[in-house]
């Protein structure tokens, strides 16, 4: 893949609001040019950026965030629970991302996070909007998921958009998933990666990332062993 080697994980949601535009341009003042971020649906079928099931912890909503339509999300405060600075900050969309990474040729790696039993759904329309706001520049693009449910709707909507399999416990066929979804990278829980894993990716032609990598001693390692890429909340540590 092409993408840089560090990832800045939700925007850069440990110094901004995660997953909102705010954290996306804290981590590019810094330097990064790639970011990962989680999406999922309104009621209406919005793609819009939320990392939880529930509004609670990051907006000032309650309750199912699957379930109030975009005008309703569009109108919570999504910074203030981080700092009375961030206060007014929107709830972002998939559209937002898209028109600030694009001009400046960010490269941006979508988790798929589908609030529960939208699996299908989710992976299908957030493929199919990512295809039509990233255009001819797809490559800058990779989705991603822990869902194999929502990888394989996004591969039969969009079977041209990368698409990478997040893994938080590694199934002993953990390579018939993959190979089974076309995926061209595998993105691993730090504590499930070792050389060997890093390599059997490699032999299938895979590129092999990390998350969350938040300490310099861990990275060295994975990167001795040979991981593609990191995804950290550390974006003042490790450099771009
Ligand atoms: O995409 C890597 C990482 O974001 C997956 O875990 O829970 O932070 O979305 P989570
Ligand atoms: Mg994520």
């Amino acid at each position: 893949m092409s993408f840089p080697r560090v990832i800045a994980h939700r925007g850069a949601g440990s110094l901004a609001p995660e997953n909102t535009l705010a954290a996306f341009k804290m981590g590019a003042s810094l330097g990064h040019t790639a970011f990962e971020c989680d999406v999922k649906l309104s009621a209406d079928e919005v793609c819009f950026l939320l990392h939880d099931d529930t509004l609670d912890r990051t907006t000032s909503g309650h309750g199912p965030a699957g379930a109030h339509n975009w005008s309703d999300l569009s109108q919570m405060d999504a910074g203030s629970w981080l700092s009375p600075a961030y206060q007014g900050t929107p709830v972002a969309s998939l559209a937002d991302i898209a028109h600030f990474c694009l001009p400046r040729g960010d490269y941006v790696n979508l988790e798929i996070k589908p609030s529960v039993g939208t699996d299908n759904t989710t992976g299908r329309v957030v493929a199919n909007s990512s295809a039509q706001l990233w255009g001819a520049h797809s490559e800058r693009l990779v989705l991603s998921s822990f869902s194999s449910v929502a990888l394989q709707a996004a591969q039969q909507a969009q079977p041209h958009l990368a698409r990478a399999h997040l893994f938080h416990m590694l199934p002993r066929d953990w390579h018939t998933h993959v190979t089974a979804l076309a995926c061209q990278g595998v993105v691993l829980s730090q504590h499930l990666v070792t050389q060997a894993v890093i390599e059997a990716c490699h032999a299938h032609g895979w590129w092999c990332a990390s998350y969350t990598v938040n300490e310099w001693d861990m990275a060295q390692r994975l990167f001795g062993w040979g991981i593609d890429h990191i995804v950290t909340d550390e974006v003042g540590l490790f450099k771009p």
